[in-house]
């Protein structure tokens, strides 16, 4: 036998699923057929020149000097085990997991935290699977053969690994492809994305900052504007998210203008739902109990005292939270710790010109002006005028841009010069704030005179955006007599080249554009005529939720989702302005929020619903479509709240006159109506609300083909199959559930199939479980590609009873892990407890007494399906929440290892 390799090595690890339950039911078969494998899986191995290092139990542990033979003799070996006939105990499938990396040997065997990564890697897969780190997969990318390729699964938290590890699945002929979800930590949690353009210096802040965090919960950068407070903290945050379980949040509150919508911000972002008997904050504040996490506050400064009081309760939840706030000023709050961040490093006033160039002021000059005039650097001619500058600008990043943009039209020395004459001009003028934020005003008062008028223009009027804006709605919002929409592209592009407007892709297909703080403050002192652009805003706003809802009711829903999720900013700040103004213009946030009713109490993270509520009492008096719309919004939200005797009112308010024609929810109010009535026990009165519902809107039909008649008519009849099979009226149910169906599939709008399919699952619960469960798998399908659901949690959960049932403890133990994890990161504690209950029934049934008494007595049962245990309160020396889904987790994963 040739020696084991040493350097950089890889290693396959396989594991046989279900092993322990073959052995307990065909113990003598099991001894052959296991010989079977044995040779399979060795013959694969050393096929491809590896070595067997050891068999554990059912599985093999083996070396190869090359990934890519490692890859093929995994493809082999499940070739191989996929050919033989068992015989009794049936098909035996093995998964299977690599991984590269250095790794120490001694007397026979390998060490190090390569070994044990690969071994995670295999733990994380299906029986039949091929599973390979990232590190692995950078080797054999061009060295396998033609048809072997591989998949990526994402970046997932393998036990045990402290980072995130990115994992792909090897996809060849005859090899399965199609699996459930990894069974991983779930992905790496936050939104803080890579980073695109790379920070100049700060080397020594960042690492301050981030050592701060680990002494202190709270950190404040604070500093004038333009210094680079957010571009540091994003870097500190994406450089700890991985350490961190939860991940980095950025919660960007530039736009919020109150302390409710700087909770509605972070709620958004967060993605926390409003829950029952409790304020946003709570919730907020029950999310990241237990959590650890780091949270970023960006520029709180016009928001500070909103900002130091949720900072405090976020620090109050829990211990693994930590803030990192990004403010002119500081918080004030107890155990806050400030970090001021200065200026970056400007050149020595004698310095030679390699020295000018290395200082980070001047490479942050040089790299912007290198973007708009190719070729730009440093010479032995403008070297000193570009130290003077930079030392002129204070070093501070954004000044340095604006004036770097100018270099396509003058020479440093001529920007000094103009600049200069400039900021004496200005020096007459009131101060306010401290000399390097005149410095910064001054900078930008200078780049603002050098734009000719329409720029100047369009520039002010974009500051009505919040959250940055497409190029379509600049056209529309920010046009006028002088200036049509054809004409702002060229505007645009000549701000973005003077650094005015910073332009990004955010989806690599369209553009996106933003203003950074301290410019859009600027802006919007020079806005005149504020209102009226606001007023464009609001009503382009308008369009824009009106269109999205009707996109939300058709078959590219998902799309649409995504769009009103990018424009919330925005949708938040046009409907806030409007309802601010107390007058004719409240209307305009009455409309966005009737025209997104639906998604309300779709996407109830979103916070759409909480500005249905702000907007209820001026709403009162708006067009009947309008309010009845906005007044069903606000029944939806009370009832997310589980507040029943207030969802009533307000449902029943909104259909004082019925359904008024032109209404952009139809069935919002009937269904609030209805599921306020069943959850509090009223089956009986919730159908008759149903047909009431249903026989309004096919009046309204009658005379109107309206897609959001039709939609609403088979959002009714869904809930009615429910309501009628709880009442065991089994033929009415089922003649509502095929109308149902039948019109979903017609429309082809992912959400009411959904709604149509969970429907299914009740109506065939008993006479069909089968269907049931198709019902039920096909709901989950959908659910994961649109995305934005709650249901997929319940649907899990009462997938995993129906295969309980039928004796299949493996699925039922994998859907309940993602229905428990999925609700619990979400913060939905109404189907985390649901799915906790399954376990314990799964436990129960599979003789594991103690962990089914544990998992039942800490979770109250709450009753979501057909036949689920009521009034299961919890018991008094049950574990919390948070400790019950680990513990959950754990005993899962343990009896899906056995
Ligand atoms: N270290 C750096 N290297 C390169 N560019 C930088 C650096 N720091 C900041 N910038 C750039 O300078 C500009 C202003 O930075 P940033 O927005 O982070 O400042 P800020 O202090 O958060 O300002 P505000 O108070 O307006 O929020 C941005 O365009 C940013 O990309
Ligand atoms: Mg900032």
């Amino acid at each position: 036998m040739a020696s084991l390799p040493t350097g950089t090595v890889t290693f396959l690890f396989t594991d046989l699923e279900g092993s322990t339950r073959l052995w307990e039911a065909h113990p003598d078969a099991m001894q052959v057929a296991l010989a079977r494998h044995d040779e399979i899986l060795r013959g694969s191995v050393e096929e491809h020149d590896g070595h067997v290092i050891k068999t554990m139990g059912d599985g093999f542990h083996a070396v190869f000097a090359d990934a890519s033979d490692a890859v093929m003799a995994a493809v082999d070996a499940q070739h191989g085990l996929a050919r033989e006939p068992w015989g009794e105990p049936g098909e035996l499938r093995a998964r299977m997991g690599i991984h590269s990396g250095p790794a120490e040997l001694r007397s026979g065997d390998y060490y190090g935290p390569t070994v044990n990564k690969a071994a995670r890697v295999m733990s994380v897969g299906h029986g039949g699977q091929v599973l390979v780190s990232h590190a692995t997969q950078e080797l054999v990318r061009d060295t396998l053969a033609s048809d072997v390729t591989t998949t990526d699964l994402g970046e997932h938290r393998l036990r045990d690994v402290s980072r995130p590890e990115r994992v792909f699945q090897v996809v060849a002929p005859g090899l399965r492809a199609d699996f459930p979800p990894i069974r991983t930590q779930l992905a790496v949690p936050g939104n803080v994305t890579p980073d695109v353009t790379p920070m100049v210096g700060r080397a020594d802040d960042a690492h301050a900052v981030a050592e701060a965090l680990g002494r202190r919960r709270l950190v404040t950068l604070t500093g004038p504007g333009g210094i680079g407070k957010t571009t540091l903290a994003l870097h500190v945050a994406r450089a700890l998210t991985e350490r961190l379980p939860q991940g980095a949040w950025f919660c960007d509150l530039a736009t919020a203008d109150s302390a409710e919508s700087l909770l509605d911000v972070i709620a958004a972002t967060l993605g926390v739902p409003p829950a029952a008997g409790e304020s946003l904050a709570e919730s907020v504040t029950t999310f990241l109990r237990a959590r650890e996490t780091l949270l970023v506050l960006d520029n709180c400064e016009h928001l500070t005292e909103a900002a130091a009081r949720f900072a405090a309760t976020a620090l109050g939840a829990g211990s693994g939270v930590r803030v990192l706030a990004t403010s002119r000023e500081p918080l004030g709050v107890e155990g806050e710790l400030v970090y001021a961040l200065g200026p970056l490093a400007v050149p020595d006033r004698d310095g030679d010109p390699v020295a000018i160039a290395e200082s980070d002021a001047v490479r942050v000059f040089t790299q912007r002006a290198a973007a708009v005039r190719p070729g730009f650097a440093v010479t032995d001619e403008n070297a000193a005028a570009v130290a003077e500058l930079c030392r002129r600008l204070d070093g501070i990043p954004l000044a340095l841009e604006l004036a770097a943009s100018r270099v396509t039209a003058m020479t440093p020395s001529e920007i000094l010069q103009r600049m200069g004459e400039r900021f004496r001009l200005l020096k007459g003028g009131p101060r306010t704030g401290s000399p390097r934020h005149q410095t910064l005003l001054s900078a930008i008062d200078w780049s603002y005179s050098l734009l000719d008028d329409s720029e100047r223009g369009v520039f002010t009027r974009l500051a009505v955006f919040a959250g940055g804006f497409d190029l379509e709605a600049a056209e529309r919002v920010a046009s006028d007599d002088l200036l049509g929409p054809l004409d702002i592209v060229d505007v645009l592009t000549a701000l973005v080249s003077k650094s005015m407007i910073v332009a990004s892709s955010n989806d690599g297909t369209t553009t996106r554009y933003h203003m950074l703080e301290s410019l859009r403050d600027f802006a919007l002192t020079r806005l005149d005529k504020s209102a009226h652009w606001r007023r464009r805003h609001a009503a382009y706003f308008g369009t824009f939720a009106a269109t999205a809802g009707r996109g939300l009711i058709a078959h590219d829903e998902a799309m649409w989702r995504g769009r009103v999720r990018v424009e919330l900013d925005n949708l938040r700040a046009a409907v806030s302005w409007a309802l601010s103004t107390g007058d004719r213009d409240m209307t305009r946030a009455h409309v966005i929020i009737a025209a997104l009713a639906r998604e309300s109490h779709r996407d109830k993270a979103s916070g759409i619903s909480g500005w249905a509520e702000r907007a209820v009492d001026s709403a009162r008096s708006a067009d009947p479509p309008v309010r009845t719309a906005v007044l069903a919004a606000a029944a939806h939200a009370s009832l997310s709240r589980d507040e029943l005797a207030a969802a009533r009112e307000l449902a029943t308010e909104a259909l004082v006159d019925g359904i008024p024609a032109g209404c952009a929810s139809p069935s919002s109010a009937h269904l609030a109506l209805a599921m306020s009535e069943a959850y509090s026990g009223r089956v009986p009165r919730a159908e008759r609300t149903l047909t009431a519902g249903i026989e309004l809107i096919e009046g309204l039909a009658a005379d109107d083909p309206a897609a959001q008649l039709t939609h609403g008519r088979a959002t009714l009849l869904a809930q009615r199959a429910i309501v009628r099979s709880a009442a065991h009226e089994n033929d009415d149910a089922r003649a509502d559930l095929d109308a149902a169906l039948a019109l979903a599939r017609e429309i082809g709008n992912p959400s009411l199939l959904v709604d149509a399919l969970y429907a299914a699952s009740w109506v065939h619960w008993d006479d069909d479980p089968d269907r049931a469960l198709a019902a039920l798998e096909e709901c989950i399908v959908v659910t994961r590609e649109v995305g934005g659901h709650s249901t997929i949690d319940g649907a899990l959960s009462q997938a995993a009873r129906l295969h309980v049932r039928r004796g299949e403890t493996r699925p039922a133990l994998e859907m309940l892990r993602e229905a428990i994890a999925h609700s619990h990161r979400t913060g939905y504690r109404r189907a985390t407890m649901f799915a906790l209950s399954c376990a314990a029934d799964v436990f129960d049934r599979a003789g594991d007494a103690e962990t089914a008494a544990v998992l039942a007595g800490s979770s109250a049962a709450v009753p979501l399906g057909p036949d689920a245990a009521a009034d299961n309160e919890p018991h008094p020396a049950a574990l919390s929440l948070e400790a019950t889904v680990a513990f959950a987790l754990d005993r899962i994963d343990l009896a899906l290892d056995s």
